[in-house]
């Protein structure tokens, strides 16, 4: 079985779906390590709460971007991770990290990559005025947000919407296709060519 760490900021829902699917016996991973930047995070208390190992790292303890990053390597090499899940985590990981997990690094993101990368992609996406938004898992390469797309799933945006309402239906469907993606991942089934990311026959 493969070996999971999740790096969480703050609430932690999709850590939570990720640890209903492993409790539902729908993903064949370990969940070894959840990581947060933020003592505070909900993310630690749900790991917590479901008998993972957590670890705090701030990057006020570091003198450099660089040296906090080193920290977070080592714990997952402490960990014997072999893929990591950034869930909610709002820091961009340095090129040492990335470097150390090419393709073993995935991440959520609130809309439908390539449009509206970085922060409060949801009110960008309300803001520009689209028909239709989402969420898409990807896995990290150096660049924020800009890494090979494994699923993608759109959202209409509706007349009423407020960036709350439609937070919230693009989690529902975040907390669906994150769970799927690791087990795509878990299964063997996914194959990365250049940018596009082939998933294959079940079997
Ligand atoms: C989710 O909507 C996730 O897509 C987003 O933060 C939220 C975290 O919620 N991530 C980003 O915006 C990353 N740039 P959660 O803590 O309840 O999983």
């Amino acid at each position: 079985m493969i070996r999971l760490a999740v790096l969480a900021s703050g609430r932690g829902s999709n850590l939570q779906a990720i640890i209903d699917a492993v409790g539902r016996g729908e993903l064949p991973v370990k969940l070894v390590l959840v990581l947060s930047d933020n003592p505070r995070a909900q993310a630690l208390e749900r790991a917590r709460t479901a008998g993972i190992p957590t670890v705090v790292v701030r990057r006020e303890d570091y003198r450099s971007r660089r040296d906090f990053n080193l920290e977070i390597l080592r714990w997952l090499r402490r960990y014997q991770v072999d893929l990591v899940a950034l869930a909610g985590y709002m820091r961009v990981l340095s090129p040492e990290v990335v470097r150390a997990y090419p393709n073993r690094i995935m991440n959520i993101h609130p809309s439908l990559l390539p449009a509206f990368p970085g922060l409060e992609a949801q009110r960008q996406a309300l803001e520009y005025g689209v028909k239709v938004t989402g969420c898409t898992v990807h896995f990290v390469d150096e660049g924020v947000d800009t890494g090979p797309i494994i699923i993608q799933r759109a959202v209409p945006v509706r007349e009423d919407d407020t960036v709350e309402s439609l937070s919230g239906r693009i989690l529902e469907q975040e907390h669906q296709i994150y769970p799927e993606a690791i087990r795509l991942f878990a299964t063997g089934r996914l194959r990365v060519e250049g940018r596009r990311v082939r998933v294959l026959e079940e079997g």
